[in-house]
């Protein structure tokens, strides 16, 4: 890792545990993450700077101080692009975890797609890291991850709503990286 990866890594770590630091839980979920992230970058020989950084920083649009529509990738991005941060990180927060077919549900699609979108290794790695890190930072298998959103959220959710075009997405993500993980053991 290069000194300038660290210094971006770190600044995204101490602000996500900055805002995060009233919700323990997403805390603890975010470190989980971050380190399945770093796990995936070494493995995949991926550029950790980017993925790193946008894996610390992908759910800081739950805190408070950056809520402003309510739907978290869509603030944490605008959070993010308000301060200064590369439009690189921000467009991965935004796109986190099929983050486009609730935003379509909920009419924020447009406003989603202000941060470009690309179906590539970066967005699978960090999406791939996010659904396999359960609420608390423990280690689950997209499945499981996938059957506890369903339960956590509850039938009236967007999450919900949206799964029959949302799961499919995350269920080749999920097939792509352990793929790409097979091959690379
Ligand atoms: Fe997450």
């Amino acid at each position: 890792m290069s000194v300038r990866t660290r210094a971006f890594v770190t600044a995204a770590r101490e602000i996500a545990l900055d805002l995060l630091a009233p919700l323990p839980n997403r805390r603890r979920h975010t470190a989980g993450v971050a380190a399945r992230a770093a796990e995936l970058a070494s493995a995949l020989d991926l550029d950790p700077d980017v993925l790193v950084a946008a894996a610390w920083l992908h759910d800081i649009g739950y805190a408070d101080p950056t809520v402003v529509t309510g739907f978290h990738p869509l603030d944490g991005a605008d959070h993010l692009a308000a301060h200064g941060w590369p439009l690189a990180v921000a467009a991965q927060v935004a796109h986190h975890s099929g983050a486009r077919f609730v935003a379509a549900a909920r009419g924020l699609g447009e406003r989603l797609a202000a941060y470009p979108f690309a179906e590539d290794l970066l967005s699978d790695a960090l999406t791939y890291a996010d659904q396999t890190v359960g609420p608390c930072g423990d280690r689950v298998s997209p499945t499981a991850r996938h059957d506890e959103m369903l339960r956590r959220h509850g039938p009236d959710s967007w999450n919900v709503k949206v799964d029959h075009v949302r799961y499919p997405y995350l269920s080749a993500v999920a097939f792509r990286m352990e793929h790409r993980l097979a091959l690379a053991a």
